[in-house]
């Protein structure tokens, strides 16, 4: 579309995602949807390699794509879809699996972890994980995958996987090339400030989620670990726990740190934290209340995934098209 280069991405429904996902992934993917012609899934065939509880996942299914349009993901703008709502994902991953050898999954990192935390359930699916990701890429033709560094052994392998098919036919698929963004601000847990703010973090009053609501947000920052001494100024070497904090108030009070310090001159902690807690919580008040408006019109939510799962099935199908005439299927 308009000469765009088409950019990809996915995420798991099952998320639970914290200001840190706010401050970089969706931040990145506000932008990006400008410039490229985006197509954004929610992975809920990824999602199950690990067990589910059903109603849960379709509830999350929903809260996730509610919460990007409220952030601001336009479906107008880009393809915002349900990966499941587009078969030729499953169909492509079947063919890309004979392109793929069983010595390769069993080496990758993410399947070694995983094996090992759900050692009572390493699934076939499980291990099949990134071709599946390799077929999502793969069928929509892009030229960019905007992925977190945990990702980039799954790039790699979707790049050889569609490096390896070109070789043994002829250009079928565009291979990808990862865009690992440099978020715009990083985000430390609140207890142990040294540590990135991760959704499963050992304990909860260090990630800050977007689903807490105003009170536990402002509880868990009063609660905030800080630094000896008094002064509220940026020096993360020395001063870890404080200047995560004027971080996340620069973010979300849009601020530069300068004037965040300057702002809080001569103040307590006590004051700090209460503050960094409010402009963070009146930040999020009118996204949670567009994403529960959203969530409560179910019609517009089913019109919108509709619509991004026949424009996906238009792309996708004619990949898989090309591909099944590589390989000598017979289509009628
Ligand atoms: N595995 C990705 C993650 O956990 C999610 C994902 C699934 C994805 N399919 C994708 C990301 C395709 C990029 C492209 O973050």
């Amino acid at each position: 579309m308009d000469g765009k280069k088409t950019l990809y991405s996915a995420i798991q429904p099952t998320n639970n995602l914290t200001i840190g996902n706010y401050a970089g992934a969706i931040s990145n993917w506000l932008k990006l949807q400008n410039d490229y012609d985006c197509y954004f899934a929610i992975a809920n065939m990824h999602a199950i390699t690990v067990r589910q509880n059903p109603a849960e996942l379709r509830q999350k299914t929903l809260s996730m794509l509610a919460l990007y349009i409220a952030c601001g993901i336009d479906p107008d703008k880009c393809c915002l879809y349900i990966q499941s709502h587009v078969p030729a994902h499953a169909e492509l991953c079947w063919v890309l699996n004979t392109f793929t050898y069983v010595g390769e999954m069993e080496r990758m990192t993410q399947f070694k972890d995983k094996s090992a935390r759900h050692a009572e359930n390493v699934n076939m699916g499980l291990m099949d994980y990134p071709v599946l990701m390799a077929a999502d890429i793969l069928l929509y033709q892009a030229e960019y995958v905007p992925v977190g560094e945990d990702q980039r052994q799954h790039l790699e392998i979707a790049r050889d996987i569609a490096q390896r098919f070109n070789n043994i036919y002829s250009p079928t698929f565009t291979v990808p090339e990862g865009l690992f963004l440099k978020v715009g601000a990083k985000i430390n847990d609140l207890q142990e400030p040294v540590k990135k703010m991760s959704k499963s973090a050992e304990n909860p009053n260090g990630s800050v989620f977007l689903s807490d609501d105003r009170d536990t947000v402002i509880r868990k920052f009063k609660r905030a670990v800080t630094d000896s001494g008094s002064e509220i100024k940026y020096d993360p070497e020395n001063k870890p726990g404080v200047s995560n904090l004027l971080t996340i108030y620069s973010v979300f009070a849009d601020k530069t740190i300068p004037e965040a310090e300057a702002e809080f001159a001569g103040k307590g902690y006590g004051d700090f934290k209460l503050a960094v807690g409010e402009v963070v919580s009146d930040r999020l008040a009118p996204v949670k209340s567009e994403q529960a408006k959203i969530l409560a019109d179910r019609e517009y939510l089913n019109t919108v995934l509709k619509n991004g799962a026949e424009r996906a099935a238009h792309t996708a199908g004619r990949t898989l098209s090309k591909v099944y005439k590589k390989i000598g299927f017979y289509q009628i």
